[in-house]
């Protein structure tokens, strides 16, 4: 094994053989006219950026490319304004304008020589059409996903052979561009193609309703027109939803084993997954990794094209296992390939200490729904190749001979000594504790949160290759220390504390709470428990951790109460799409839950609750109550130094900065991200009006609207 990194260059090394028993996954694969150079396939996944910040996508994209994946695909690609993804910015195809920008996307993607995929979707009854304001249309009358009150129209024959139509057009555009593969896409309850075929959303009666031979008709007629289209210049791949878990009101796997004896043959590609989103994007908390595999085995018997299968499939063993045994042809991954753009390079060159795994949270997935470009925990490069010119593997040597000081070994100092190290510095990496970690250690022994060790697991590897970063446990350090020593930087990582008086969103002001015992997350993160049975937890918090040590002390045997001002459990987790899946699971725990609600004092065993909405007040006999609302950066350190500045020259201390949650409490993600940040932007040259690059509209010709409304008026 060789470091994979070199000090100072940071750039990757091969010199290292891979071990023969992943030979499977290096071999090339026929996808019809085209070859894959192996089985490592990025399914398609958005990424907030999509038309919008259409290069910094396509850069990228480039980089997994980069990192050995044989395919490369967009995200769902938008292709006729009768069905647009509303406020999400995903991919567009709606007339020739949109071509140069996936050109683009082709070229990163070809520059490394990888496939290149496009996903054309027509969302229909999933999507309210919100930019456009077309009525949205679907094989029923029946309203959209989601509240938005509007409801999609049945399609007539003339909409159907529109919707053909537009879909070759398509097909004909994303040839233009140069894609290697065009997906015909019916899975994720997010297509029209989908809803023609499943029974629970095709209520028709004419050719294209009733049985399955008529609801896969659409999905037929699509595949060979876009066989025609293609002509043999791409594959058409097709995204199939095996099994809806509607149980036998929906698609289940006896009907798609069905399906595939009537349209088994025709695609270049078949892309499997599961249920919706929610359930295809699983998160660790609630599924393994490889958990869809019963759903798939036995599909690929009933063809004879590759089938290509995702299951956040991080480890190679499991790979080649369903390789092997027959269950795929082709890795699929979306998340596996955010974490770590590199993965099949990394394990083609026998590096598997340097893999970066996924650790199942939905981060990624909380980008497309804040519409904002995606964010990785674990890969904090994601999303800022671009705009930032950051890599996942490679960043710019030192700046200088500074010798920096990292304080706090959490997720935010472990990055930044890391990456610091990767550019050539002399570092010291000072812990308090006896472990490097962090936050991460103690959440991660959170029921349902193993995984997220893998944060520090990847950087403690790392960091035990860099000869240049000297890491000391068990010390403590202080502002006299720091200014003894000839560190020219400091940065302290220090993390954040949880508060103890119910001050965050819903109260500003500490919360009157008599005698109550009152218990913090680092309480509990720590080992203490509640003396008492009864406990209430207070969530204004409002993401994972108010749920999850609910579910700690349920588990545990107490009887807990969940009160949160929020309208939802945990309710910020909408956006990694476990919400529901948190709220079903402390309901089965036998978690009584309290939403828009409030604690206003306790005294003597007694909780005074009130709703936000209507400010009657009850009350709630309890033992113990743990406040999970704010937290207070560890930044002390920092403010010392900074109040001694006029020490700072004889001591040779050039800047002193708070980096991740001691500059300002956050995810991990957040801590990860400005860790990088930090290293990233040591000894860089300052004075940019802008921290980072942006791609801006270009204008169209104002005459034409203008003209219009003149003409109105005359
Ligand atoms: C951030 C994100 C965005 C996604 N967007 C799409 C999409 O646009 N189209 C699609 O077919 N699947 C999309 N998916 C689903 C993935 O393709 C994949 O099926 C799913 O994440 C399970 O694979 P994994 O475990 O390898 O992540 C997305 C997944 C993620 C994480
Ligand atoms: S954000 Fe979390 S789930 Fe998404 S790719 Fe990164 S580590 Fe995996």
């Amino acid at each position: 094994m060789t470091s994979g990194l070199d000090p100072g260059s940071a750039a990757p090394v091969s010199c290292t053989i891979r071990d023969p028993r992943y030979d499977i996954l290096f071999e090339p694969v026929r996808l019809g006219p085209v070859t894959a150079r192996n089985r490592f396939f990025q399914v398609p996944h958005c990424n907030g950026m999509g038309h919008r910040e259409p290069t910094a996508h396509a850069v990228m994209r480039g980089i997994k490319a980069e990192g050995g994946w044989a395919v490369v695909c967009t995200e769902e690609v938008e292709f006729h304004p009768t069905s647009d993804t509303g406020g999400f910015i995903e991919g567009r195809l709606w007339d020739d304008d949109d071509i140069p920008a996936h050109a683009r996307l082709v070229d990163q993607v070809h520059a490394h020589g990888s496939l290149a995929g496009c996903e054309l979707v027509h969302n229909g009854m999933a999507s309210a059409n919100l930019y456009g304001r077309i009525p949205p249309f679907g094989p029923s009358h029946l309203p959209v996903a989601g509240y938005e009150p509007i409801q999609a129209r049945a399609m007539s024959r003339e909409d159907i052979a529109d919707l053909r139509r537009y879909h070759r057009l398509a097909t004909a555009r994303a040839l233009a561009a140069g894609y290697d593969l065009v997906y015909v896409y019916a899975a994720h309850g997010l297509t029209t193609l989908q809803h023609f075929l499943s029974r629970r959303t095709n209520l028709r009666t004419d050719e294209y309703g009733g049985s399955l031979l008529n609801r896969a008709r659409l999905l037929r007629e699509v595949l060979e027109d876009t066989l025609e289209e293609c002509d043999g210049r791409a594959a058409v791949a097709c995204r199939i939803v095996v099994d809806e878990l509607h149980g036998g009101a929906g698609i289940e796997r006896g009907e798609t084993d069905e399906l595939f004896s009537l349209v088994g043959e025709l695609p270049d590609v078949w892309d499997l997954m599961v249920g919706y989103w929610p359930d295809d994007s699983l998160t660790a908390r609630f599924g393994e990794e490889g958990w869809t595999e019963p759903y798939f085995a036995g599909l690929r018997q009933l063809t004879s094209k590759p089938v290509v299968g995702i299951g956040r499939l991080t480890s190679p063993e499991t790979m080649v296992r369903l390789l092997r045994s027959g269950v795929l042809d082709m890795i699929g991954a979306a998340r596996p390939s955010i974490a770590d753009p590199f993965l099949p390079l990394k394990i083609e060159e026998g590096r598997l200490d340097d893999l970066r795994e996924c650790i199942g949270c939905n981060v990624c997935v909380t980008g497309d729904w804040t519409m904002t470009p995606i964010r990785c925990t674990q890969n904090p490069s994601m999303g800022e190749e671009w705009r930032r010119g950051w890599h996942p593997e490679r960043i710019r040597s030192r700046g200088s001979d500074s010798k920096v000081l990292v304080v706090g070994a959490g997720p935010a100092g472990l990055e930044a000594a890391m990456m610091l190290g990767r550019r050539g510095y002399d570092v010291v990496l000072a812990e308090a504790g006896g472990e490097l970690g962090g936050r991460v250690v103690t959440e991660a022994r959170l029921p349902g949160l193993a995984t997220w060790i893998r944060v520090v697991d990847y950087r403690r590897a790392q960091l035990a290759k860099l000869p240049n970063v000297e890491v000391a446990l068990e010390s403590e350090v202080t502002a006299d220390e720091v200014l003894g020593y000839d560190f020219a930087h400091v940065a302290v990582a220090a993390g954040a504390r949880w508060r103890r008086d119910g001050v965050g969103r819903y109260f500003t002001t500490p919360l009157e709470l008599g005698d109550a015992e009152i218990l913090t997350p680092d309480d509990l993160l720590a080992g203490a428990r509640p003396v008492g049975e009864r406990v209430v937890v207070f969530d204004d918090d409002h993401y994972y951790l108010g749920g999850v040590l609910a579910e700690l002390l349920a588990r545990e045997g107490r009887s807990v109460t969940l009160v949160t001002p929020a309208s939802l459990v945990s309710e910020w987790t909408v956006q990694t799409m476990e919400q529901a899946r948190i709220h079903r699971r402390l309901l089965e725990l036998g978690v009584s839950i309290e939403t828009s609600c409030a604690i206003v004092g306790a005294a003597d065993g007694e909780a005074r609750l009130a709703g936000v909405h209507f400010a009657r007040e009850s009350s709630l006999a309890f033992d113990s109550l743990v406040l999970v609302t704010a937290r207070l950066p560890g930044d002390e350190l920092a403010e010392a130094l900074l109040a001694r500045r006029g020490e700072w020259e004889d001591a040779g201390v050039l800047s002193v900065r708070a980096v991740g949650d001691a500059w300002a409490p956050g995810t991990i993600a957040s801590a990860v991200w400005d860790g990088r940040r930090y290293a990233e932007e040591l000894d860089a040259p300052s004075g940019a009006e802008l921290p980072f690059r942006r791609e801006v509209v270009r204008l169209a010709p104002l005459e034409s609207g203008a003209a219009t409304i003149e003409a109105t008026r005359a």
